[in-house]
């Protein structure tokens, strides 16, 4: 497991006139703290686009967790070992990225790593470090404001478009032939549950359920038109196939033994003859009876609970044909009823007609030993799960968090209605405009916002490289395309060559771009900011309260200064005060 810890320093002042003590000290520092973030950039950067490399990743001290094999920018970077609290900014800030629009990490990181490389210069010809930020937060605005004018429409009834969203996002995180096989499930997943809000067609990515399992490959993953509960019906004899489903969601315990053991109730009974005992129990299972017989009178065939059922219960479903299912995780269960329409009943005594839910299909089937209940064509069909297969736990979890990472794209781009041409294209242009711009701008800023753009061209260069294009060569030729009003020129890492990607298969989600851009901003700039790094003293824990003797509290009594406590306690007084 790769560490970052901080940088080695080198002796000696960057701009090579002397220094005091003190600015020597802070100029290691901001060296240290550049060195460290711009570590964490080299392990992680070579990841960008298609063709980027993959990181493998080990625990060193741990050899049952498994090797993750990924190309994804954040499962990279929250598996680093990290202790440099600028490397650590980076990883926050990636973190932020992953949770806020589920994408865009490493080009965050190696945006941030150029902008930092680039600062560490103009640190050396002695531009302070609050004027670079300043100039940097500056471009990076007007970066953003150049991308709204950039910005192409996207509509999500259009399937073609979605499908290159998907597809440009899953091909940087699983085989192009795998990513060509996927995205036709995402864009028909996103199909099935996108809903319309006041301000427009959204998804929710929580409808769909993607669902992990090892076992036959990845061409054997599927669209299941409803969802897929990893339970299996409570009885052997139960059916494992039901048609027209009608369920009944129990929140409430079916049987008889912890309620009694319940301290709410704190049972009380005196039993004093075999007859009472036996009549005792008798009118125990008849009011449990009871209960079942309500919700058998719905004329429900199904029965999901989040808890369990007292096995002559389960019995007794069993032979009456119904498909008992218990202990469902809360999360399915709440999704299933929202699927299939149904209520969770909490207390069974209430159950009605109106409760129960609807699926045309409810079948069991064995995946790799483990049987799994699949609920299919449910009332609201906005509930469907892409289920992953692959030949091993690391296929199945790459592919999961590729499926869910484009599934959130779609979502992105549907909201914001807006993309651009990928393949570095949009970096590429904007470096061209800011460039201009920069020139407008008065005093050392300028020097800062031009490098700036110089940055950007970070991003076509990589991939130009990952691609096996010389990388120089490859900028220079996207910078005079752009001069000369290409404005889409970048790099087709599917044909390995140079090419404008307006009309291509590549799509990146406006809302992506201007995260990444503010976050690779916004990390640069605290990274640059940073003169001096403290560490907090050491945790220590507070006294006990009441500390008296075998942790009792101290009484009134112990206070008082005429208390001679005993000599044992006098001891424990000593010890602990
Ligand atoms: N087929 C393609 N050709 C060229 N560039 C592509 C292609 N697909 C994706 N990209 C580019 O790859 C970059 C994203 O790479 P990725 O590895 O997903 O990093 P991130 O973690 O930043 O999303 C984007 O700039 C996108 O334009
Ligand atoms: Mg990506």
């Amino acid at each position: 497991m790769p560490k970052v810890r901080s940088g080695a320093t080198k002796s000696g002042s960057a701009s090579g006139r002397r220094r005091s003590g003190k600015s020597e000290a802070i100029a290691k520092t901001q060296r240290n703290g550049l060195e460290a973030a711009l570590i964490v950039v080299s392990y992680i950067g070579s990841a960008l686009g298609p063709r980027g490399r993959y990181k493998a990743m080990y625990k060193s001290d741990n050899f049952v967790t498994p090797v993750l094999v990924t190309k994804d920018g954040w499962e990279a970077l929250n598996r680093l070992e990290i202790e440099h609290p600028a490397a650590k900014v980076m990883r926050e800030a990636g973190k932020a990225l992953h949770y806020s629009v589920g994408d865009g990490t490493i080009t965050a990181m190696v945006l941030s790593g150029a902008l930092l490389r680039r600062a560490e210069q103009l640190m050396r010809v002695e531009v302070h470090p609050s004027v670079i930020a300043e100039g940097y937060a500056l471009a990076g605005d007007k970066a953003l404001e150049i991308m709204k004018e950039l910005a192409q429409e996207f509509d999500i009834e259009d399937r073609e478009s979605v499908l290159k969203v998907a597809r440009s996002c899953l091909e940087t995180k699983v085989p192009p032939e795998d990513a060509a096989f996927l995205a036709p499930m995402v864009a028909d997943a996103v199909g099935k549950v996108k809903a319309y809000d006041g301000r427009g067609v959204f998804v929710d990515p929580d409808q769909i359920d993607v669902i992990k399992k090892t076992g036959g490959t990845l061409r054997d993953s599927k669209l299941i038109n409803g969802i897929g509960l990893w339970r299996e019906p409570t009885r052997y004899w139960m059916p494992y196939d039901v048609r027209d489903a009608k369920i009944a969601f129990i929140g409430e315990e079916l049987q008889i033994r912890m309620a009694l053991m319940s301290p709410l109730f704190k049972p009380e009974i005196q039993i004093k003859s075999p007859e009472q005992m036996k009549a005792f129990k008798d009118e125990e299972r008849k009011m449990l009876m009871d209960k079942i017989q309500l919700v058998l009178d719905t004329g429900c065939n199904v029965i999901v609970s989040s808890k369990t059922y007292d096995d002559y219960v389960q019995v007794g479903l069993g032979r009456l044909g119904i498909l008992a299912i218990r202990r469902a995780l809360d999360a399915d269960i709440k999704r299933l009823a929202k699927a299939t329409g149904g209520n969770i009943i909490a207390e069974t005594v209430n159950i009605t007609k109106d409760d129960l839910g609807y699926a045309e299909h409810i079948y069991v089937k064995n995946l790799e030993g483990d049987n799994w209940i699949f609920f299919e064509g449910c009332k609201d069909p906005k509930a469907v799960s892409i289920l992953i297969r692959g030949s091993s736990q690391n296929v199945v979890e790459t592919a999961g968090l590729a499926v869910k990472s484009a599934i959130n794209s779609v979502d992105r781009a549907a909201r914001e209605k807006a993309v651009f041409p990928g393949g570095g294209a949009l970096e590429a242009e904007l470096a061209h405009r800011l460039k201009a711009w920069a020139r407008t701008l008065h005093g050392k800023r300028q020097l800062a916002a031009m490098r700036y753009a110089e940055a950007l061209e970070s991003i076509p260069t990589m991939l130009a490289q990952s691609c096996g294009l010389k990388p120089l060569d490859a900028m220079i030729k996207i910078r005079a395309e752009h001069a000369n009003g290409s404005r889409w020129f970048g790099v087709d890492s599917a044909r390995l060559q140079l090419a404008d990607m307006q009309g291509s298969g590549v799509l990146d989600v406006y809302a992506v771009k201007a995260q990444v851009l503010k976050t690779a901003t916004e990390v640069a700039n605290t990274v640059i900011r940073v003169d001096g790094i403290f560490s907090r003293p050491k945790y220590i824990p507070k006294r006990k309260k009441h500390p008296g003797p075998g942790g009792q509290r101290v009484t009134a009594e112990m206070r008082d200064p005429d208390y001679h406590p005993p000599a044992e306690v006098r001891r424990f007084m000593k010890e602990t005060w």
